[in-house]
């Protein structure tokens, strides 16, 4: 028996990365999973993630390891497509237990997007992706989590969204995350009495492909980890493994929480 068998996730932004490994971990624990992205063979982007590949998409891994999932390609930017996708796994499936709203990320260089430089295009992208996708998505699973009367919602911010980087590039990005986290609580506070959790993660250095090309990767002693408490960088399975707390029994009383996944990065507040 999984832990997950009969429920029903969606996770987005899944083609590659950390989506990926959340979606193929839900799989894992028996849920049937939709995987949503922009492009569902992103990974062609990187090597190392074409590499790790199994299948020609994350819905071809899942469906030859034996489970169920289903693939949607589309900007989660898009409100209607994003309702459209919901409404099409609740015919096919029949429920919506767990939402992990994972797209999103930065666009442009540091030295570009510092708080009062950042171009409008790249604002508005960003913030297309990453905060209006987050309520798109939550605000299209929550009335079948309420109709239902359980569900499980993770949103995704940054260690970016807590603390400003030196030099204040990416400030388009820290503050989309930390609007997520905000969020996030607001979206407890109206889907608690409906017996719906709603939580934030917040991760810090995760070593997906994309990330060890920007800062290098965990072999050899990084010295860009020596601030991390736990001296390297975090793995997908980090993050996945407290998804999975998140979205069963486990995290029954918690709710509304910004839960950092950085090995104890040293932050502030
Ligand atoms: N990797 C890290 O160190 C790290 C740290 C903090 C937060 N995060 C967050 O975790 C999430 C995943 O990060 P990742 O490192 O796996 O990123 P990634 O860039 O490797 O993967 C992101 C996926 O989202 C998809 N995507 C991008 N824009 C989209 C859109 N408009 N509509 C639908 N899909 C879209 C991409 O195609 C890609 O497949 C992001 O929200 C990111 O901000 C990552």
């Amino acid at each position: 028996m999984g832990k997950l068998d009969g429920k029903v996730a969606i996770v987005t932004g899944a083609a590659r990365g950390l989506g990926r490994g959340y979606a193929r971990h839900l799989a894992s624990l028996g849920a049937k999973v939709a995987v949503s992205d922009l492009n569902l063979r992103s990974y062609q982007e990187f090597e190392a993630e074409a590499h790790a590949m199994t299948g020609d998409s994350t819905v071809d891994e899942i469906r030859s390891g034996g489970g169920d999932a289903l693939g949607f390609e589309f900007d989660i930017g898009d409100r209607d497509q994003v309702f459209a996708m919901v409404e099409d796994v609740k015919k096919q499936w029949g429920r919506v237990d767990v939402l992990v709203a994972n797209a999103g990320g930065g666009r442009g260089k540091p030295a570009e997007t510092t708080a009062t430089l950042v171009p409008p295009d790249l604002l508005e992208l960003v913030t297309r992706m990453n905060f209006y996708g987050t309520v798109h998505s939550c605000s299209a699973v929550a009335p079948h989590m309420k109709e239902q009367r359980s569900g499980r919602i993770v949103t995704v911010a940054s260690y970016a969204g807590s603390v400003a980087g030196i030099g204040g590039g990416y400030a388009h990005y820290g503050a989309n995350k930390a609007a997520i986290a905000h969020y996030t609580r607001y979206l407890a506070q109206e889907l608690g009495p409906f017996g719906i959790n709603a939580n934030c993660i917040a991760p810090g250095v995760i070593a997906t492909a994309r990330i060890v090309q920007l800062v290098g990767g965990n072999a050899g002693g990084n010295k860009a980890a020596e601030d991390i408490a736990v001296r390297r960088f975090g793995t997908v399975e980090d993050c996945a493994k407290v998804i999975e707390f998140l979205v069963t029994d486990l995290s029954d009383y918690v709710t509304g929480a910004l839960i950092p996944i950085d090995g104890g990065w040293n932050r502030a507040g």
